[in-house]
This record gives C-alpha cells, structure tokens and sequence, in this order.
C-alpha cells in the first residue's frame, strides 16, 4: 500500500483528484469506480472544477457505483444513484447511462447482483476504483465479517454504518437495513485502488485496515492483498498509524546490515 498523507482534508481532494486525472490522462476512456458517502465528494467537485476550466476532459469516462440502498427508488434523494446523479453524472457532463448503480429496486436482487458483475466485466473491468471506508472498517457496504472473496450481492447494515449514515437521512429508522454492493473480491479486482479517508472519527479503522492483519473483522485489511492500491489521509484520519517515518519497529541491526540481515547497499 502507498499512504500519503496530507494536511487538511481539503488536500486530501486535490492531491485523489490528480491521481484520478492522471489515471484519465493515461487512458481517456477509465473505467472509474465511483464510492458514495461524504469521503469522495470533494475529489469529484475537484474533477468538475478542472472540467468546467477546460483541463480535464471527462467525457469518455464509465463509472460503476460501489453500491445502493435496497428500498430506495432511484429518484429518492438519499439513493446512491441520485447522490450520483448530483455529484457526478451532471457535474462531469455524462449521460446518465455512463454511470451504472446496481438495480436495487428489482425483486430478483441475486439476478441483479450477477447482472452487474457482468456489466463490469463487460466494460473490461474497472481501471481505478474510489473507496472511502466506514468507521468500522467497512468498503462498499461490506461489513465486518464479509467474505473476502465475496462478489456482488445483497447484504445487511450493520448496527454502527447504520447510525453512522442516521445524518442523512430524516430519522435513524429511515435508514434502509440492507443493499446491494459489489464483494471484496469484486473491489480487488479493479486495476488500481484509491482509498479517502479523513478525520479522526475514521483514525481506528484507516491503522487496523493498513497495520491490522487482514481479517473480516476489518474489511478494509483486504486491500493489503492488492498490488497497487494507495490511500490518501488527512493528519487525524492517519493518527492512528505507528508505523512510518520516524516510527521504524524494526531495531536497527547495528552493523548496517537491513531488517531482514542483507547486506548495506553500496
Ligand atoms: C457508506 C458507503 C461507503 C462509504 C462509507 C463511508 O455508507 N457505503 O462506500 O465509503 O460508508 O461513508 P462516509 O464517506 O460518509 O464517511
């Protein structure tokens, strides 16, 4: 994992957007897997910026969202596929078929599960995909204790996601119990993973999912399994973290030889 941390979760924006634009500058036609929550929303204000000053071309872009909300129509304004709608199919001048939600709406959930599984694979798979991570360690709406090979498919809330979500909704109770979100084996298989996280509220879950051992106690930890993922983290949402510059765990062999007894580099 590369971890970068940054002042304020204003750089945290910036510093996601360039490597989204990066990413798009390298291949115009992404595959971009775009999460939903607070986390994301000021990396896709900051792409809309750069497209409205002309410096970014969005156009060829297809998103895939992360997850939905079963129970949830389209148009209900606490759906994924609105919040979508607002933060990135208008901002980013896309038609709205460029940004597929999972159909949460049907009553065959597992038939629209495998559906959307096809649809990535369809488009080539996902080339980046955006994660914010939920104070207990959650991506996507995997919970604790998902699998981490799961794939796309109906899943609970738990207790904690759902009284972290409680704001944006009237009352707590309004909080739909469960959705369709794409697995954690799903979400390993895109080429590139970019993770967001800031504040300290999110401190506890950004140390276990980086120095944790990779547990379904801590969804999150999966990713250390991927070849080329990075999170950006402002400075209370990386307090938690032991090691880094600074803060080596592993004594000094004394002789300049490394951790692991090589030899010095010459
Ligand atoms: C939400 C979403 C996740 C998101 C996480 C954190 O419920 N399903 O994709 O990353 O929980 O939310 P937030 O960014 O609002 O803190």
């Amino acid at each position: 994992m590369d971890i970068v941390i940054v002042p304020t979760a204003a750089d945290v924006a910036t510093h996601a957007a360039d490597v989204v634009a990066d990413r798009i500058a390298e291949k115009p036609g992404t595959v971009l897997g775009v999460a939903t929550g607070s986390s994301p929303v000021g990396i896709y204000r900051e792409l809309a910026l750069r497209r409205a000053e002309g410096s970014l071309d969005l156009a060829h872009l297809t998103c895939f969202a992360l997850d939905e909300y079963v129970g949830l129509p389209p148009q209900h304004p606490r759906s994924y596929a609105a919040y979508l709608g607002r933060e990135v199919v208008r901002p980013f001048g896309l038609a709205p078929e460029q940004v597929r939600v999972p159909d949460a709406s049907r009553a065959d959930l597992g038939g629209a599960a495998e559906e959307y599984e096809r649809a990535i694979a369809a488009a080539g798979g996902i080339d980046l995909q955006i994660l914010g991570i939920g104070t207990n360690g959650h991506i996507g709406f995997n919970e604790p204790i998902s699998s981490l090979s799961s794939r796309t498919r109906v899943a609970a809330l738990s207790a904690q996601t759902r009284a972290d979500n409680a704001r944006f909704f009237d009352r707590p109770d309004d909080v739909p119990t469960h959705c369709l979100t794409q697995g954690l084996g799903t979400i390993l298989e895109a080429r590139q993973v970019l993770l967001v996280a800031q504040g300290e509220r999110k401190a506890a879950a950004v140390a276990a999912a980086v120095e944790g051992p990779v547990a379904a106690r801590c969804p999150a930890s999966v990713l250390q399994f991927h070849p080329r993922t990075t999170l950006v983290l402002d400075e209370a949402a990386a307090s938690g973290l032991t090691i880094g510059d600074g803060h080596s765990p592993v004594p000094d062999q004394g002789d300049g030889r490394g951790p692991d007894g090589s030899a010095p580099a010459s």
